[in-house]
């Protein structure tokens, strides 16, 4: 599985920290940056990771800013990312489980590092539960079919 990662200042030490676990977790794990820390806007990385995901050319995006918020308003603009903003591991479990999330937003001034390990694991292991959620997905991208004419 093919990993997307990126952040603003507020969440770079985090983003440091999740692509050491991630490597060593053995996923393939590409850095949208930034590369140093330094301020910076988080639209700016946020849509380079997200629009890898939109493409298809990764499978999945972490985003990380202070709260989360902004990264997940940009990734969900995307078409076909489904960015879910999560602080604990149940949500990432739903997320994806009845949202089929393919872009976990973080927020890097809200939780502990070693949450976010846990937080991203869930993200990582759980499989889309289908069905009725299937149908209610499929409702989400014909309202932006249409939006997007
Ligand atoms: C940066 O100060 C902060 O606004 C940003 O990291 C994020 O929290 C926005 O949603």
């Amino acid at each position: 599985m093919r990993i997307g990662i990126a952040s603003d200042h507020a969440g770079y030490e985090m983003k440091r920290y999740l692509i050491a676990y991630l490597k060593k977790e053995g996923y393939e794990v590409i850095d949208f940056g930034p590369d140093v820390l330094k301020k910076v806007d988080y639209p700016d990385y946020g849509a380079k990771a997200s629009a890898e995901l939109s493409s298809g050319t990764i499978d999945r995006a972490i985003l990380i800013c202070g709260t989360g918020i902004g990264m997940s308003i940009v990734a969900n603009r995307f078409p076909g990312v489904r960015a879910a903003l999560c602080y604990d591991p149940f949500l990432a479990e739903i997320a994806r489980l009845h949202n089929d999330a393919n872009a976990l937003a973080l927020g890097g001034r809200i939780v502990a590092n070693e949450l976010a390990c846990e937080i991203v694991r869930i993200f990582l292991e759980t499989k889309f539960g289908g069905g009725r959620h299937l149908r209610r997905i499929k409702k989400i991208e014909k309202i932006c079919s249409r939006t997007e004419k």
